[in-house]
């Protein structure tokens, strides 16, 4: 009976921190299981997947799995490419909760210098890998040079902040306690080391602890309709995606940027 009550609980307590969307938005669509993406490439990026236990202390924290919608991701890095002429070439894409690595992939149809992501369920992380091989087989895309793909499993906090210029995505993957954490880090990286950096945050939910951050500025927010086989594959009842792009603010505004956030 003890264990019972317990397990409600935890289950309760579950509820309680999942803000993301199935709360929000109280309600599922029927959709297709499996995205067309994966059939085209022999991979495995789709399912909706919300309990994630890898006995990680930030596993309260998690969010949920969930991959991003290509003509979505797609269509953030061409405003990227129009509005800040973005040198790919010269800057290394991070991906803050790779999942199953679905934006690892996309991002490496771009000549980005380098492709990184960072995942704390080991079980997704292994899908990453095999999907990156497989994908890497089988995109033609017309890209001479694809960048080398690197997944990491561990969590967002433990994270090194590779050196160079930097695109960091994310879309939803933590509440803000783990957030929090994650751009101290960030800010710390950045004093210790000014460089470029875009963010690409997509489903902003936290965009009100970033806006509090002195070194970051948004530099637009845009909701991005998805394409009709996105859609069909889409687990939530929105098809538009409100996508957030910032930029940090280089020096003086750097000397303050680790104790931006106090811990
Ligand atoms: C919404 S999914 C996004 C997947 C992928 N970035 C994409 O756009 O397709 C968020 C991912 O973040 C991961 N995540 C949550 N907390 C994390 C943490 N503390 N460290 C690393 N990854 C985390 C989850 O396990 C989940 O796979």
């Amino acid at each position: 009976m003890r264990d019972e009550i317990r397990q409600l609980w935890r289950n309760l307590g579950r509820k309680k921190r999942t803000a993301w969307p199935r709360v929000e938005q109280g309600q599922y669509r029927s959709y297709r299981a499996v995205h067309p993406f994966d059939e085209r490439f022999g991979v495995e990026t789709s399912g909706l997947i919300y309990d994630l236990p890898t006995g990680h202390a930030h596993d309260v924290y998690n969010n949920g799995y969930f991959a991003v919608a290509p003509s979505v991701f797609h269509a953030v890095m061409g405003v990227m490419l129009e509005r800040l002429h973005l040198e790919y070439q010269r800057f290394r894409f991070v991906d803050v909760g790779s999942g199953k690595g679905r934006a690892l992939l996309l991002a490496s149809d771009y000549p980005f210098r380098e492709v990184i992501g960072v995942e704390l369920s080991p079980e997704l992380e292994r899908v990453a890998r095999a999907n990156v091989a497989r994908y890497a087989a089988a995109a033609h895309g017309s890209l001479l040079h694809r960048p080398p793909v690197i997944s990491i499993q561990g969590d967002a906090t433990e994270f090194l902040w590779p050196p160079g210029p930097l695109v960091v995505y994310m879309w939803n993957a933590f509440t803000s306690p783990v957030m929090e954490r994650v751009f101290h880090n960030l800010g710390a990286s950045l004093a210790e080391q000014p460089r470029e950096l875009y963010l690409v945050y997509m489903h902003p939910e936290l965009e009100s602890m970033l806006a509090s951050l002195p070194w970051l500025t948004m530099l637009w927010r845009d909701e991005i309709t998805m394409s009709d086989e996105d859609y069909a594959a889409w687990a939530f009842p929105t098809r538009a995606e409100m996508c957030a792009v910032y930029q940090a603010v280089p020096s003086p505004g750097t000397a303050g940027v680790a104790s931006a956030i106090s811990h």
